[in-house]
């Protein structure tokens, strides 16, 4: 295929494991001659990179396919690609449900996506590749089924340069009983220590800045490396010596690894940022038990004062599930007030959707009227909307350091991109801020006074008298976004 230039489409949904799967994608047809396009029609290969946590995500790609259908009808050749979470849960259905589909490649599989799109080009038809179910062989040939193609880094295709993921660890073994993502994405396994440091370093050379260290459990990261025990907080340190990335991230966590040794090591390394996204799910313990969580609330609540003791500044935030099977208008209530109690900066609320695959699908009616699951979500937004608006209104007047990550949304949406226009960044603690500054901004830390905030976004002004940022004083109330203030550069 080499020589001449071919274009590739891709769109993705799903979470932050899909958006860097989509970036080596990219990356391993970049070396095989392709570019990127937006424009379908010019497109030769069209890839969706699909995700199957929520009914309402396989049914949004289904309908994504079905507008690609004329233009498969009119240019045959084109190549279309269903990849990730939902090519590896449906795999042959894929191609019954959509027969125009070329390729189907599962999470674990995608390094094979340049012989596949070679094969189906040379008229071999579909080409299925997937990685073995849970049961389907020995332990060690499931994993090895489920591979990342990580090392292929192209800074090209990040969102920004200075920003980017980094996968730690693949697959979940927690098994709870609503979700796909043990069954799509594999066996949980920690990846090397030396590959993720390699990785780290080059990103690093690269002039990224901020790390996101990803994994379904990313804090219950282990890799034993045949004479020791890698754990996450022994990654942290490492990674922390890095020259050249200032900031450290990590999602998503599992409440019962949130450990006080894990928790100590990210007080004391102020690259770590001091933002921790432990979801909950449910505030009653008999959905945590239906859901087969492992924990209990009252473990939650502790883990929380553990929070507390250690990173008084920290914002937290979580995710919580409305609507599990059997849940009461008792259970609900519960969940509502260890809302109201955690105080998260935010957190994200989902309907239950059942799962074909799941034990909660084999075992557990679905049983809450959506009617009931709506009104739920409802009330549990509006609350935790008032509680994050609370806690921003409490930064107004106060200077935080930003990380400018580019214009902001409303900005590109309206197209105004001139050397004036509306930026946005975030603070160590994970929290968007936004204000008038200039497209030259973009990549730099940049002190900036909150002046208003909504329940998601601080609106500021660039402070441009004194020099707040790398070795800077502290302000004089002590209120700087940054609680971890950056060494000495
Ligand atoms: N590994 C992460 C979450 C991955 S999925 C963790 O354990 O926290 C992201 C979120 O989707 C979950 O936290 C959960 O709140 C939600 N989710 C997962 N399965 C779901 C389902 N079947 N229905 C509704 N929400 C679901
Ligand atoms: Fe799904 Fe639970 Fe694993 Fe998260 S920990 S990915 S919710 S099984
Ligand atoms: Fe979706 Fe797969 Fe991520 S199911 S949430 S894309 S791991």
């Amino acid at each position: 295929m080499s020589g001449e230039r071919k274009r590739l489409y891709i769109e993705t949904v799903g979470c932050q494991m899909n958006v860097l799967d989509s970036e080596m994608v990219v990356a391993a047809l970049r070396k095989e001659g392709y570019e990127l396009t937006r424009d379908p029609d010019q497109a030769d290969a069209l890839f969706f990179n699909t995700c199957s946590v929520r009914e309402h995500a396989e049914e949004k790609t289904y309908s994504s396919l079905g507008r690609f259908r004329m233009l498969k009808e009119r240019r045959p050749e084109k190549l279309i690609g269903v990849l990730g979470c939902m090519a590896q849960k449906d795999q042959m259905q894929v191609f019954e449900r959509v027969p125009f589909v070329d390729l189907v490649v599962g999470p674990g599989q995608l390094h094979r996506i340049p012989e596949l799109l070679t094969a189906a080009a040379s008229g071999a038809g579909r080409q299925l590749a997937v990685s073995l179910d849970r049961k389907a062989g020995s332990q060690e040939s499931i994993r090895r089924s489920h591979e990342t193609f990580d090392p292929l880094r192209d800074p090209e295709m990040r969102p920004t340069p200075f920003q980017a993921y980094l996968r730690i660890q693949i697959g979940c073994d927690k098994f709870c009983t609503y979700c796909v993502v043990p069954h799509t994405r594999g066996p949980e396994q920690g990846r090397p220590p030396p590959q993720i440091l390699d990785e780290a370093r080059l990103l690093a050379e690269q002039g990224c800045l901020e790390i996101t260290l990803l994994g379904q459990t990313v804090n219950s990261y282990r890799f034993h490396d045949g004479t020791k025990l890698w754990r996450m907080a022994d990654l942290l340190e490492h990674l922390h010596l890095i020259d050249g990335l200032r900031r450290i991230k990590f999602v998503t966590n599992y409440p019962k690894d949130m450990t006080g040794e894990l928790l100590d090591t990210i007080a004391r390394l102020p690259k770590v940022s001091p933002y921790l996204h432990v979801p909950a799910q449910s505030g009653s313990d008999r959905v945590l038990q239906r859901m087969k969580r492992g924990y209990t609330v009252s473990d939650y609540r502790a883990m929380m004062e553990r929070i507390a003791e250690r990173l008084p500044q920290a914002s937290i935030s979580s995710d919580f599930i409305v609507g599990f099977s059997g849940e009461t208008d008792e259970d609900f209530q519960l969940t509502m007030d260890l809302v109201e109690q955690c105080q998260f900066k935010n957190s994200f609320i989902f309907k239950y959707s059942l799962r074909p695959g799941t034990k909660a699908a084999e075992l557990l009616p679905d049983d809450v009227p959506a009617e009931v699951k709506s009104a739920r979500n409802h009330a549990l937004l509006e609350l935790q909307d008032s509680i994050s608006l609370r806690q921003q209104q409490q930064w107004i007047g106060r200077t935080v350091e930003v990380l400018v990550e580019g214009p902001s949304k409303h900005a590109m949406k309206r197209g105004m991109l001139g050397d004036l226009t509306q930026m946005t960044g975030r603070t160590h603690d994970d929290r968007i801020v936004v204000w008038d500054g200039n497209l030259r901004q973009a990549g730099q830390f940049l002190p900036v006074r909150i002046v208003d905030a909504t329940a998601f976004t601080l609106l500021g002004t660039v402070v441009t008298q004194q020099v707040v940022g790398i070795g800077s004083p502290r302000m004089p109330d002590g209120a700087t976004g940054d609680p971890h203030p950056l060494p000495l550069a």
